[in-house]
Order: C-alpha cells, then sequence, then structure tokens
C-alpha cells in the first residue's frame, strides 16, 4: 500500500454499511463499489489468494464453495477464530479497552500464546495502531484522538462485538488457509473457480515505495505470479496500480480502470491522483451469465480479451 493512503480511519469502510474486520494497508474496503460487480457470480468456488482483512470476501454473497488464505498467520488466526469460536473472541474483546496500554501489552510473538488470546491481541494491533500495520512501538504507533479528528476510534470500538458477530456469520463454511499464495492457487484452479488476486502492490507503483507486508513480493516473485495466471482455467481478477510489468505480462487481458475515488489520508478523505486502481481480468466481466448455477458448466473462459 502506497504511504499516502497510509492512514485508514478505523471504521471508514463500515460507514458506507459494509464489512470491515480491520483496517489494512491495501485493503479494498474502500474499493468495494468498483470490484464487486466485476466478480463473477456464477462460480462455484471463490478463492481469495491473498486474503489480507478479507474486505472483498466478506462483502461478497455466498457462493457454494470459498477459500481464504495469507501468508501471515496472524491474519489467519483471528479469522479461524472468529469463524470457529466468536463467543470467547467476543467476550474477551468486551472485556478489552481502547487504551495505550492494552496496546502495548498485546505483544503477538509471546510464546505459548492460546489461539483466542492470540485473536485478541491481533485485533487490538490492527484496529488500535495508527496505520494497520500492526506496529507496536513509536510516536504514532497507538491510534488515539486529542482533537476528535479520527472519527471517534474509542467509540467506535465499543460497537466491536456487534460487528465482529455478523463477520462471523459470514465466515462460517470459508476454508481458511495458511499457506503461499501460488500453493493455493495451483490446488483450487478449476473452470468454475473464480480467483481475487490482491497481491502486494508492484514496488515501482508505490508512491511511497519501501516494504509494507512481513510478506512482500519482488518482481520475480510477481513474474511468477503471472506465469501461473496466464496458465489457470478458472477465471482471474487480479487487483494493482497500473505499472510497466503488468502491461506486459496482462497485455492481453481485459484492463479496467476505477473511477478517481477519495481515499483516506492523514484522517481526512482526499483524491488520490497519483495511484489509480485497476483490474485485470482473463475474461470479459461485462459478458457473463447473470444466473448462477451450480450444475453447468459455466466456466468458460473467454480469454484472452
Ligand atoms: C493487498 S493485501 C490484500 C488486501 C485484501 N484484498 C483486503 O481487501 O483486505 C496483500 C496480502 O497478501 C499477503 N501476502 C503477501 N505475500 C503473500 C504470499 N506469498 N502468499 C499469501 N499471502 C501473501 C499479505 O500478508 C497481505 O495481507
Amino acid at each position: 500500500m502506497p504511504a499516502r493512503t497510509a492512514e485508514v480511519p478505523v471504521g471508514a469502510g463500515e460507514e458506507m454499511g459494509k464489512q470491515c474486520a480491520f483496517p489494512w494497508y491495501g485493503g479494498k474496503q474502500f474499493h468495494l463499489g468498483f470490484l464487486l460487480p466485476l466478480i463473477p457470480r456464477d462460480a462455484i468456488h471463490y478463492v481469495e489468494p491473498f486474503g489480507g482483512a478479507a474486505s472483498v470476501l466478506l462483502n461478497l454473497p455466498r457462493y457454494q464453495l470459498e477459500t481464504f488464505n495469507d501468508l501471515l498467520g496472524g491474519v489467519v488466526t483471528f479469522f479461524r477464530v472468529l469463524r470457529d469460536n466468536p463467543d470467547e473472541l467476543i467476550a474477551k474483546l468486551e472485556l478489552t479497552p481502547w487504551s495505550r496500554e492494552e496496546f502495548e501489552l498485546a505483544d503477538l510473538q509471546e510464546e505459548g500464546l492460546l489461539d483466542v488470546e492470540l485473536a485478541r491481541r491481533f485485533l487490538v494491533r490492527a484496529r488500535q495502531a495508527y496505520n494497520g500495520s500492526l506496529a507496536q512501538r513509536g510516536r504514532r504507533a497507538w491510534k488515539y484522538d486529542a482533537r476528535g479528528k479520527v472519527s471517534g476510534v474509542a467509540k467506535r470500538w465499543v460497537d466491536i462485538p456487534r460487528r465482529l458477530a455478523r463477520i462471523s456469520e459470514r465466515l462460517q463454511g470459508v476454508q481458511i488457509e495458511n499457506r503461499p499464495a501460488l500453493d493455493v492457487i495451483r490446488r483450487h484452479d478449476a473452470r468454475h473457480t473464480v480467483f481475487y488476486v490482491d497481491p502486494p502492490y508492484v514496488h515501482s507503483a508505490r508512491v511511497g515505495g519501501g516494504n509494507r507486508y512481513q510478506h512482500e513480493m519482488n518482481d520475480d516473485d510477481h513474474r511468477d505470479l503471472a506465469d501461473l495466471l496466464r496458465s489457470l482455467r478458472g477465471r482471474v481478477v487480479l487487483s494493482g496500480y497500473r505499472n510497466d510489468l503488468y502491461d506486459q505480462w496482462y497485455a492481453d487481458w481485459r484492463r479496467i480502470e476505477a473511477p478517481a475515488k477519495k481515499v483516506p489520508s492523514r484522517n481526512r478523505f482526499k483524491e488520490n491522483k497519483a495511484n489509480t486502481e485497476i483490474v485485470w481480468c482473463n475474461f470479459d466481466p461485462y459478458h457473463t451469465p447473470a444466473t448462477p448455477s451450480l450444475f453447468e458448466d459455466t466456466s468458460q473462459r473467454t480469454s484472452p480479451v
């Protein structure tokens, strides 16, 4: 995620009536109006190999089969616990204040933590940090609101249990994996599968450069991903910022540019002129069957387009 959009106001996605578990670098909670209509509904299996905060999955209607994956263990533990043991997690969160001390005590590296405690700490770090980076130290690590500018973050925390209960419901039946994305893509490729692929942005396309995730991808990794995506039988919706590499590798895919949009920056919304969200598809998203069918083979690829 670029530096200019680094500070994601907690709950900004929620204001639009969308499900948002926590703010995340590169999270697509602000682009759902653009993205959701491009994801075919007539597939049987929906796969998100670079899941992050699951902003897309959580806001899609259910598919018969759904797979979420991320290489970051904390994200995966959080969603697994929320799916399988929501009552205990929510009860613990109800007793967790929005506080600097709580935030600093939320050490994700401590040995021997039970999954439910790891999940609780993960959410504290993800929601109470300034920038959705899980950062624990530093001048601007804990998000606080001294001048009424941070959209009532502490008040929103009180509402978290209710929001998480809804998200837990949506997660029922979702397969949650913690593996390298390319393995997951290979394993689940089929003609009736749709992949929403949202890898870390190509470095040259980022405004501020630098690493934003614990697990990043260099240009060679992006090339391996492109080789794999181009060989798939399933349909692919790939997100990113425009860059020379993708222009070359996906030249024969359908490219769709999001309309200019105001995105959050330093706790204000402003138009992000530097980076425009782009989607590349190996099919024509404007010509897919309107009615989902579980039994017909509706997944014929129309690529290249
Ligand atoms: C752009 S974010 C995804 C954001 C997500 N679409 C959302 O809306 O919240 C990219 C994610 O890919 C994950 N990631 C990076 N390298 C990975 C890999 N090789 N395999 C699986 N996940 C990876 C990162 O941990 C990060 O959460």
